[in-house]
């Protein structure tokens, strides 16, 4: 069999997207290495979302050239890939400025990529794919299997919402929602095949709206929670992302009453100030943003929440930025990812005059760190003597870790055999980053 080592960059969307990678190429005969010196073809899934995660991209590639050259040596040839958004973005610029690049496909043409690594063997002419929709990649790509207890399955791709920072919708394209019965025969394949959880993804889930069983209606995100809640041997059900206002009544609502639903909610604010939001092209403002929260603990009064963050948007005041700093006390999140804003060519905030200095946004930026941290850590050391579920999914040396409900990294020193499986765990030790216990 050949060997194809992947390097995956960027969200849980790609992620996703190198598994059904490796499916496609199972197809042609294809087996999966974690040893780049032992592949025949190394392909890179890249992200574009910030300048730092585009420039990585091509550091990659020279290590990669590097192992070819070493690879020619011993007289084997080593194919070289690229995929993921950086393709889409920069289209042929990309070839032209690697010249030892030999496939490169965008997120929507994947499916396409065993054709074409066929046809490069075949005449060593380079094979570029960067299209703009995703229903036939979905209708093409083989059968899948989980790679692990717990899985990604895509529900929903690209975006409509153009904040005015964000590269998605040019890489990703516009909004597409799969069909119910696409989604439900894939989450079927993927407990066949042993995952006990799925994290349904979207880069703006709420607004799935696939064909629903009978053909010919839509369905709406909670209507799908309860069909596949109904699955046997699915123990947990995670989503990710929400554009907050964008969460139906009736989602709110399965928070209520799914079980398997788990009380968790990843819900992005991006700023605390309503006029940076405005200038980000968000559509909601912050008191509306705190009114979904509100319903959302009401129908769930245990829900975790976490959220991403900006500093230093374009015109972001000392002001603004302190209106942040007061929502991460207001709402109290139990995790979170914040960033530095990064210019990126085409978007309509790259050509705003007033950017701020790179000094300005990192000093926010550890502020802000320092404060989500702290607030981290509050929620972990809330759950000290008390009994968590969770579902453990790895294992190393004698220590087993998984997750509880509220997607805290768990750790449980053991030798029994514990994956997959999941145990109440009394909790003895909580940081900002994880907790430990012990099975009760
Ligand atoms: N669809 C999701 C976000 C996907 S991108 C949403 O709307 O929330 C993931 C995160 O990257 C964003 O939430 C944002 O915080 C960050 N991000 C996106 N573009 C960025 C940029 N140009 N600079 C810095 N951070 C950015
Ligand atoms: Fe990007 Fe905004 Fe779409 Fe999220 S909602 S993917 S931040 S354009
Ligand atoms: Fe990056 Fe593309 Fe995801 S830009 S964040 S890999 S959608």
């Amino acid at each position: 069999m050949k060997k194809i080592y992947i390097k995956t960059m960027g969200c849980q969307m790609n992620v996703y997207d190198s598994n059904r990678i490796l499916d496609a190429m199972a197809a042609l005969g294809y087996e999966e290495t974690q040893d780049m010196t032992q592949a025949d073809f190394m392909l890179i899934n890249t992200c574009h979302i910030r300048e730092k995660a585009s420039d990585k991209v091509f550091s990659e590639l020279g290590r990669m050239k590097e192992i070819k050259d070493q690879r020619l040596k011993e007289g084997k040839a080593t194919m070289i890939g690229l995929a993921g958004c950086v393709v889409q973005a920069l289209g042929e610029e990309a070839f032209s400025k690697v010249k030892y690049l030999d496939v490169a496909v965008g997120p929507q043409s994947y499916h396409l990529l065993p054709e074409m690594v066929t046809k490069f063997e075949r005449t060593h002419n380079r094979q570029m794919k960067a299209t703009f929709t995703s229903d036939e990649k979905f209708d093409s790509l083989p059968k899948t299997q989980a790679r692990g207890y717990s899985s990604f399955l895509a529900i929903q791709e690209g975006c409509d919402n153009f904040c005015s920072y964000c590269v998605v919708p040019y890489t990703r394209g516009c909004e597409y929602s799969r069909s119910a019965k696409e989604i439900l025969s894939e989450a079927k394949q993927l407990v066949e095949t042993g995952t006990k959880e799925i994290m349904l993804l979207g880069q703006n889930v709420d607004c799935w709206h696939g064909l629903g069983l009978d053909g010919v209606h839509e369905w709406g995100l909670a209507r799908l929670f309860e069909e596949i809640a109904k699955i046997d041997g699915l123990e947990r059900i995670r989503y990710t992302t929400s554009y907050p206002v964008d969460i139906t009544d009736d989602v709110i609502a399965a928070h209520r009453d799914i079980e398997k639903l788990m009380p968790y909610i990843h819900l992005p604010i991006q700023s605390g100030s309503d006029a940076v939001l405005k200038a980000m092209n968000r559509r909601y403002n912050v008191s509306q943003y705190l009114e979904v929260i509100e319903k959302l603990r009401k129908a769930r009064p245990d829900i975790a929440i976490s959220s991403d963050f900006i500093v230093g948007f374009p015109g972001e005041t000392e002001k603004d930025f302190l209106d942040t700093m007061a929502i991460v006390d207001k709402v109290q999140y139990a995790q979170s990812y914040s960033f530095k804003y990064s210019a990126r060519p085409g978007t309509p905030a790259s050509l705003m005059r007033n950017q701020i200095p790179e000094s300005v946004k990192a000093e926010r930026l550890s502020q802000l760190q320092e404060k989500l941290l702290s607030s981290q850590k509050k929620f972990n050391e809330s759950f000290l003597g008390k009994i968590l579920p969770v579902l453990f999914i790895e294992t190393e040396k004698e220590q087993v870790s998984g997750y509880s409900p509220y997607l805290q990294n768990v750790h449980v020193k053991t030798s029994e055999k514990l994956l997959g499986q999941i145990k109440d765990i009394k909790i003895t030790r909580a940081s900002a980053s994880s907790l430990s216990g012990e099975i009760i």
